[in-house]
């Protein structure tokens, strides 16, 4: 089956929580459309540019088998898209995948000012597993939320000397609402009475598939729903083993599905109606923020109707309501940021985990670099867009369409730069494109040292990996092959604790350039990006369409 969705990107003001600001908007909608497929549809987007700044959109966590030049990554997968034109991505989702995705621009930090949306994969392999343990199905949006447009907060976040200057979140926002008070901001236009939260009407007695994303730009979040325990059953689109849960802690880009039952009464409660939560976790924010102290909230109200179907719709953001339900209170506000480790999450089914063949050690810091700028480095190059795609340079030299046409290209030529067993990692391409080149069928482990005090959520392009292990201090060598489990958790973006380490393992057969980054957006604008050239040998056999090559001669 194909499907077709239409993605109109534009510029307007609105008011997520009655701050009224710019916005980047797809379809004048905040936050983007639902875009629903099953595991082998080709799904086909047509993004029809009609804001100010160019655009491209990336599908998180798709793998893009033999399709690589529709994974919508500024300066490596192709050339933005410019204003007033328009990019068709087309390609096939592939059979294996299926579960919690989202999409959203990969150009500068444009997705943090609204250009992005859910992306759900069904399928009958999903279904039998966990199938039968749902009746409703239902998308929540959890997100860090800023009062000004992203790219005004950079000059100071990259000036000199402004290490940990991450910009501090105004509010948080659940589908896109939450309560704002007003008056903390008098001098700015806000509407009070546009400042809503979302609402969810659900049946009792009926358990609720929760798809939660964290489409945020910077803070990990500790999502809940007072008085309901429930059952994580999917991170990344991997299905894990039923366990029950609190809450959840989930980083930049992390995708959790939860299954809560609606069969609780609370003293509490006030007309059945329940707090559903995601706390910023502040421990990593520069200043303390006290508007944040009233909650990123959404109320859960137990009805005879439901908004949310067997197959999943948005609701529409809602009255005011209130309750007084509490919050869980195992809580520490002071843990660091961590993801849930190997010992409480693992995939449904166990897999075969191949042996490595290459093992590659990566370094990211953060340093005043040159020009006095407080850049982000991995193993000491720092990136920066490169005006013609690595892909475009790689694919350009390796097709017999443009054999040669390129040769003299520099950059093309180091692309081609081959990597032997066991090495650690090389330098290739100059030093704002970092490539790790793996030209054939290979199994890679990845030990990324983070020597920064912060956390980052490491997320790889094209791929799932396996965390094999992970730590703080200096990685032991000689532990290298004890794992700590034998099913260890597959997915695509881990977080790596400050002053920690994580062993990644991923199987190295998708031909083309994966973009391998901090998906925190200002990180990202500081250069915590690198790429790893996979299935080099089969480069030359991509097929773009000609609009794809017309990107770049625009
Ligand atoms: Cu969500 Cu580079 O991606």
């Amino acid at each position: 089956t194909t499907r077709v969705y239409n993605l109109t990107i534009s510029e307007t003001t609105g008011w997520p929580d009655g701050y009224n600001r710019t916005l980047t908007v797809i379809n004048g909608q905040f936050p983007g459309p639902l875009i629903e497929v099953n595991a082998g549809d080709r799904l086909i987007v047509n993004v029809i540019n009609n804001g100010v700044n160019a655009t491209t959109m990336h599908f998180h966590g798709l793998f893009q088998n033999g399709s690589n030049y529709m994974d919508g990554v500024t300066g490596i997968t192709q050339c933005p898209i410019p204003a007033g034109s328009s990019f068709q991505y087309n390609f096939t989702i592939s059979d294996s995948q299926y579960g919690t995705y989202w999409y959203h621009s990969h150009y500068g930090t444009q997705y943090s000012d609204g250009v992005y949306g859910p992306l759900v994969i069904h399928s009958a392999d999903e279904d039998e597993m966990i199938g039968d343990m749902y009746d409703y199905d239902q998308v929540v949006l959890i997100q860090d939320w800023y009062h000004g447009v992203s790219f005004g907060y950079l000059p100071e976040y990259l000036a000199s000397n402004n290490e940990n200057t991450e910009p501090t979140p105004d509010n948080g926002l659940i589908n896109g609402a939450n309560f704002f008070n007003c008056s903390l901001k008098p001098d700015d236009t806000c509407y009070q009475a546009e400042s809503k939260r979302e609402l969810f009407n659900f049946e009792r007695d009926k358990t609720y598939r929760l798809r939660v994303i964290n489409v945020g730009s910077f803070a990990e979040i500790d999502f809940s729903v007072d008085s309901h325990p429930f059952t994580l059953v999917e991170a990344d689109g991997t299905t894990v083993k039923p366990s029950t849960f609190h809450k959840v802690r989930i980083a930049v880009a992390q995708r959790y599905s939860v299954l809560m039952t609606t069969n609780v009464t609370a003293s509490d409660s006030q007309n059945d109606t329940y707090w559903m939560r995601a706390e910023l976790n502040k421990f990593c924010f520069k200043e303390s923020n006290p508007v944040l102290d009233v909650g990123v909230k959404a109320a859960i109200k137990y009805t005879n109707t439901t908004d949310s179907v067997a197959r999943l719709t948005m609701v529409s953001k809602s009255s005011r309501v209130s309750t007084t339900t509490n919050s869980w209170d195992d809580r520490d506000a002071n843990v660091r940021c961590l993801d849930l480790d190997n010992n409480s999450i693992e995939p449904f089914e166990k897999l075969e985990v191949p042996n490595a063949t290459h093992f590659f050690r990566l370094d990211s810091s953060f340093f005043i670099g040159a020009y006095q700028l407080d850049l982000a480095y991995i193993n000491g190059t720092s990136w920066v867009s490169a005006d013609t795609p690595t892909l475009y340079s790689a694919w350009e030299q390796l097709s017999p369409a443009g054999l040669g046409a390129n040769s003299s290209d520099s950059n093309a030529t180091s692309l081609l730069n081959t990597v032997g067993p066991l090495e650690l990692g090389v330098y290739a391409g100059n030093k704002n494109q970092y490539v790790i080149n793996v030209p054939d069928y290979a199994v890679v482990d990845i030990l990324l040292n983070n020597l920064d005090d912060g956390s980052h959520p490491f997320h790889l392009h094209g791929y799932k990996f396996w965390v094999m292990d992970s730590g703080r201090g200096n990685y032991k060598y000689t532990n290298y092959g004890n794992w700590t489990s034998d099913n260890p958790m597959l997915r695509d973006t881990v977080t790596v604790q400050s002053y920690g380490w994580a062993i990644l393992r991923f199987v190295a057969d998708n031909p083309g350039l994966w973009a391998f980054h901090c998906h925190i957006t200002w990180h990202l604008e500081a250069g915590l990006m690198m790429q790893f050239q996979t299935m080099s040998s089969q480069i030359g056999t991509l097929n773009p369409p000609s609009e794809w090559q017309q990107l770049c001669a625009a």
